[in-house]
């Protein structure tokens, strides 16, 4: 490893190979994307907070025969985020985008700090939207390349108690909705995709645990989401829901009038707030 402009990257030869960029892959989703490319035998750069375990998904990678390499830095910083993409710019080809870093959580928005409310709006809005500013260049020299937007369910009702993620999701996807007209005479094809409650970490685990029954009613693995939305991604549907009880709520969702459902979300959030689950 090597220190470069805030970026702990490796120490790596230029090559004319083309790469997937995945963000937050050290778990979860992320890391999730990362695996299913590699089996597509597709190259992958990793990007995740320095620290993590963010190697041994790089070497899980390689197993499917394909280059992998990470990057440790923590994109909520302006700075690192250009020295992040200008180093990317200078040694890589660039094909495939994956904007999946992203945070949320349920709070009483008073109570909570500036700092969590900051760290929503950089990870959920900012960076993705950086991110793909400063590598569009590069995705546009090669011959076909793809963007992919992490969106939510939460993204289909604003929702008191998580006020401020559902409404950065709404972001993603009209971010990549409108992109994807935008670059729809180029060689970059956008796409957003809506996950349901997936278990991608122990928070997940304890809050969709709360919910018995009804909380495992269509939950989705992060695996079987990123297996779908690759494969849509490359049939170039432009808006993928994944799974037919999320497409299900998301058609619900649609028809109820906002009046009528917030105060339901209200009372399921705020019963998490009153279990605990409130974040500072
Ligand atoms: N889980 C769900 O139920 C669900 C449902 C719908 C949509 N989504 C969306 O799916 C995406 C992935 O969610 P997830 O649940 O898989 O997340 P997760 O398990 O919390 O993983 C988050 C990833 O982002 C990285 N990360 C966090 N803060 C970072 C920072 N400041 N700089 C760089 N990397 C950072 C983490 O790296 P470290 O390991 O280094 O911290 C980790 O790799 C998000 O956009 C989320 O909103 C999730």
């Amino acid at each position: 490893m090597i220190m470069e402009k805030n970026l702990n990257v490796q120490n790596i030869e230029k090559t004319d190979s083309l790469f997937a960029v995945i963000t937050g892959a050290s778990m979860g989703l992320g890391k999730c994307f990362a695996l299913e490319l590699s089996k597509r035998k597709i190259n992958t750069i990793l990007v995740s907070l320095p620290g993590e375990d963010i190697h041994r998904v790089a070497e899980e990678c390689r197993k499917y025969g394909v280059e992998s390499l990470y990057i440790e830095t923590d994109l909520t910083q302006k700075e690192n985020i250009l020295s992040f993409t200008d180093w990317l710019n200078e040694n890589f080809n660039v094909n495939i985008l994956i904007n999946n870093v992203g945070t949320g959580g349920t709070a009483v928005f008073h109570k909570t700090s500036l700092k969590y409310i900051e760290n929503i709006l950089h990870l959920n809005i900012i960076t993705p939207s950086m991110i793909t500013h400063q590598l569009l260049p590069n995705l546009m020299r090669q011959d076909s390349s793809y963007i992919l937007n992490v969106s939510s369910i939460a993204s289909f009702s604003p929702m008191g108690f998580k006020t401020v993620y559902p409404a950065s999701k709404k972001f993603i996807q009209y971010f990549a909705r409108g992109l994807h007209q935008e670059l729809k005479n180029t060689s970059v094809f956008v796409s957003v995709v809506h996950p349901g409650p997936m278990i991608t970490n122990e928070e997940t685990r304890v809050r969709i645990g709360q919910y018995g029954i009804f909380g495992r009613l269509g939950l989705l693995t992060p695996e079987g989401v990123a297996a779908k939305s690759i494969t849509e991604l490359f049939k170039r549907n432009p808006y993928i829901v994944p799974g037919l009880f999320t497409k299900l709520q998301w058609i619900v969702m649609m028809l109820i009038p906002v009046k009528f459902k917030l105060p339901i979300l209200a009372r399921l959030l705020n019963k998490e707030i009153r279990l605990g689950f409130h974040r500072d």
